[in-house]
């Protein structure tokens, strides 16, 4: 099967810069959503047909199996997928698509598809319609005596009669693409509109005697599209809900499914609890009894059976082992590796590092560039100097170091096994194992001091 999407539309109520096929829904373009669908049926050709923005659109979609046919005027959906007619195979039927209708199933295209195939000897075309209670817009099936489709009107070619008609076109069909050529060149534009309409190739199709079937969808958001940013935050809200509910039904329990973000995947095992307003990004697992407190970010990340993330927990590119503590207010940043039983609390950045099993960092420290052993406990206000103004070092703990409040280790510096670090010490070399290490200082106390007193004007 050739798949063509349209998408060359300039979008003029998204009051955007932006082309509106990427704009984006659950984080990916709109037209991405398309393309997943379409690859989801396998066919052996992708084309994509892009006219305003076409240079961004190809650039933000390009992929060794999509191709990029231009539509320079938007003169019409017909005109529009005869720009990509020298691209297809024409011993297979075209199913076309609109860029801007995300969230049509796969499986409902292959009902459509199917029931084309199925119609008769000939190769069939196929129309997915809907009713609607406000069919207001768009193009009506027009049904002869036996309930055959005779023809698509346009809502502003269309008479009072045909206004009263409540199945419409969702613009999404499947048709052979062998005589489609003929069918193409033969559109005129003599319209409300001016412009050469895909929805007449019915009647061609009918006169050259191919069956001309129709199919429904589930739900009726499938064949919804994006005009304006009120519909993209609608069918944005359709997504989400769909998310949701596919977690219930897994057994994942969410404190509120109106109030979950899943801008990529996740994939939870059993007992998950997800508080609220948390939003998940790229891939994402949480392990069996995973806690998620509310206003957390996740994004690309693995954690661990039994951790509990607490409140506005910010954690990116980085896995996180079993029975782990985090946050309230932590931040794993990219490269972040914490092993099983890790606390890391309050205030505390990690990147780029790994924390040993049962290791603590529990208040306001930066751990960047290090390996850290088990059994460590970072004291409040630690920092690991890992940035010369040129380099980055990396800052080695070895297990069951004690590393006291408001300490600095300078990279590159090894702290041996054992150590303990004095509160406020500047570690700048390297420590031997089992050793304190303290930097002298002293504490001079001047009795009688009287402080300063703001001078009176
Ligand atoms: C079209 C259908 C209408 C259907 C409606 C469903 C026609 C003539 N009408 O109307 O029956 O009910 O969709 O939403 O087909 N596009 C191009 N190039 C063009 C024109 C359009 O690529 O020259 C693309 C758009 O980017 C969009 C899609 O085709 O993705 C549909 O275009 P749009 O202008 O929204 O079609 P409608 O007039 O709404
Ligand atoms: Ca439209």
């Amino acid at each position: 099967m050739n798949i063509v999407i349209l998408a060359a539309g300039m979008g003029k109520r998204m009051h955007s810069a932006l082309p509106k096929v990427l704009h984006p829904l659950a984080g990916q373009p709109l037209l991405s959503h398309v393309i997943d669908t379409a690859r989801s049926l396998a066919p052996t050709r992708l084309v994509v047909v892009i006219g305003h923005g076409g240079e961004a659109v190809r650039a933000a979609v390009s992929a060794p199996d999509v191709q990029f046919a231009v539509q320079e005027q938007q003169l019409g959906t017909g005109h529009a997928l005869a720009q990509a007619l020298p691209l297809l195979d024409a011993n297979q039927p075209t199913l076309v698509l609109y860029g801007d209708v995300p969230l049509t199933r796969a499986s409902t295209l292959k009902r459509l598809t199917e029931a084309a195939a199925g119609a008769g000897k000939k190769a069939g075309y196929g129309i997915l319609t809907v009713t609607l209670d406000d069919p207001t817009g768009y193009g009506r099936i027009v049904r002869g005596a036996t309930g055959e489709v005779l023809r698509i009107v346009e809502q502003k070619d269309a008479n009072d009669d045909e206004r009263l008609i409540d199945e419409i076109n969702t613009g999404i069909v499947v048709t052979p693409t062998a005589p489609l050529a003929d069918w193409l060149a033969a559109l005129g534009n003599d319209n409300a509109q001016g412009e050469y309409y895909l929805t007449d190739v019915v009647e061609a199709a009918i006169a050259a005697g191919h069956p001309v079937v129709t199919a429904q969808p589930d739900a009726e958001w499938e064949t919804l599209g994006v005009n304006s940013k009120q519909q993209l935050a609608e069918l944005e809200r359709v997504y989400q809900r769909n998310a949701a509910d596919a977690l219930l039904a897994a057994g994942v329990t969410l404190a509120d499914p109106a109030r979950f973000d899943l801008r990529g995947s996740i994939s939870c095992g059993r007992d998950v609890f997800i508080d609220v307003n948390c939003v998940f990004e790229g891939t994402v697992t949480l392990a069996d009894n995973v806690r998620i407190g509310p206003n957390c970010v996740i994004r690309d990340a693995v954690i661990g059976a039994g951790t509990r993330v607490d409140a506005y927990t910010h954690i990116e590119s980085a896995t996180v082992g079993a029975q782990a503590v985090l946050g309230p207010y932590a931040r794993l940043r990219p490269g972040a590796q914490l092993a099983d039983e890790v606390h890391v609390g309050n205030f505390v950045e990690v990147k780029n590092a790994n924390i040993g099993l049962g290791s603590k960092a529990n208040h306001l420290s930066y751990v960047g560039d290090a390996d850290v052993g088990a059994g460590v406990n970072i004291g409040a206000g630690t920092i690991t100097c890992n940035y010369d103004g040129a380099n980055k070092h990396r800052t080695v703990i070895e297990d069951q170091v004690f590393v006291g409040s408001d300490t600095q280790l300078v990279a590159p510096v090894r702290v041996g096994r054992g150590v303990t670090i004095a509160a406020g010490t500047t570690v700048w070399k390297d420590v031997p194992e089992y050793t304190l290490v303290l930097n002298e200082k002293t504490q001079i106390a001047k009795t009688g001091y009287v402080r300063p007193v703001k001078n009176k004007r």
